[in-house]
């Protein structure tokens, strides 16, 4: 039966799900990699993270997958949903086909099954980039409020909406291969230090952390991680203020290197 029926999903004949997921725990090298089955009746608005733990309730105890809010919120339950990243607590099995492949996101370390490790790979990123605000002056806890833009605010504010979900870096081809790339994640984060006027780099020190293979020329612009974010940031606008940053800097000719021709940003 096809998933993209227009009927109510309660008044729906319940489809029989099944399953193929990614089994492996590094802890025992003797297992090798491979896919277990399991089949489970749909319920009505069944997402992806409830059939999980149905599985894991009813069939196999030993199944490793990661959830906290249930609601798209703590980035823990990423994974590759039929070969796409995605949130497994956001993601309705009504939207998918009868047959569901699961694997864990590409570019973290395994954990085991699908749970994978992102913590580290962002705690890395955020050291890279000096994901902080680079103060002026001690804080000063007499001085006024500094006032700032309300269109400036917000969109500092879209930047910080990343939920550290891993999709968008499991869904980039060159993070996948250049572990050293700070990926969509970490060209997001940067992005939203540079905009803030808190920050006090300057211009050399923001051009040193993005003018190379590893920063902004590392993106080859195909729209990836943009087309994956569970929360639509819009990091294709954030690569496109941080070549606009390198311009601003005098260095236009580096914009001719590194593969950034076919960046629609
Ligand atoms: S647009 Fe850039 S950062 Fe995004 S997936 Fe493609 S190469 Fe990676
Ligand atoms: S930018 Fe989007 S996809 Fe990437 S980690 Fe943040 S929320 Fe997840
Ligand atoms: S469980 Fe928190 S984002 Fe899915």
């Amino acid at each position: 039966m096809s998933a993209s029926s227009n009927e109510p999903e309660e008044t729906r004949p319940a489809r029989k799900l099944r399953f193929e997921i990614f089994r492996y725990d590094p802890a025992r090298p003797g297992v090798e990699p491979h896919l277990d089955r399991f089949e489970l009746e749909e319920q009505p608005y069944m997402t992806l993270y409830i059939a999980l733990n149905r599985i894991r309730e009813e069939q196999d105890p030993s199944l490793q997958f990661d959830f906290a809010c249930r609601s798209a919120v703590c980035g823990s339950c990423g994974m590759m949903i039929n070969g796409r990243p995605g949130l497994a607590c956001s993601t309705l099995t009504a939207k998918l086909p009868d047959e569901i492949r699961l694997h864990p996101l590409p570019a973290f370390k395994l954990v085991g099954d699908l749970s994978v490790d992102t913590g580290t790979w962002f705690r890395g990123m955020a050291e890279q980039v000096e994901a902080w605000v680079h103060e002026r002056a001690p804080f000063d806890p007499e001085a006024p409020e500094e006032r700032m833009d309300d269109d400036l605010a917000q969109a500092i504010y879209e930047g910080e909406r990343c939920i550290e979900c891993g999709c968008c870096v499991a869904g980039c081809g060159v993070a996948n291969v250049r572990p050293t790339f700070v990926g969509p994640a970490g060209l997001n984060r940067i992005a939203r230090f540079a905009l803030d006027p808190r920050d006090a780099r300057g211009e050399d020190e923001w051009f040193e952390l993005v003018a190379h293979e590893d920063g902004v020329f590392g993106c080859l612009g195909l729209m990836a991680c943009h087309d994956v974010c569970p929360k639509e940031l819009p990091l294709l606008d954030q690569y496109a203020y941080l070549r606009r940053k390198v311009l601003g800097a005098g260095r236009s000719d580096l914009l001719q290197i590194g593969g950034s021709e076919g960046d629609s940003a």
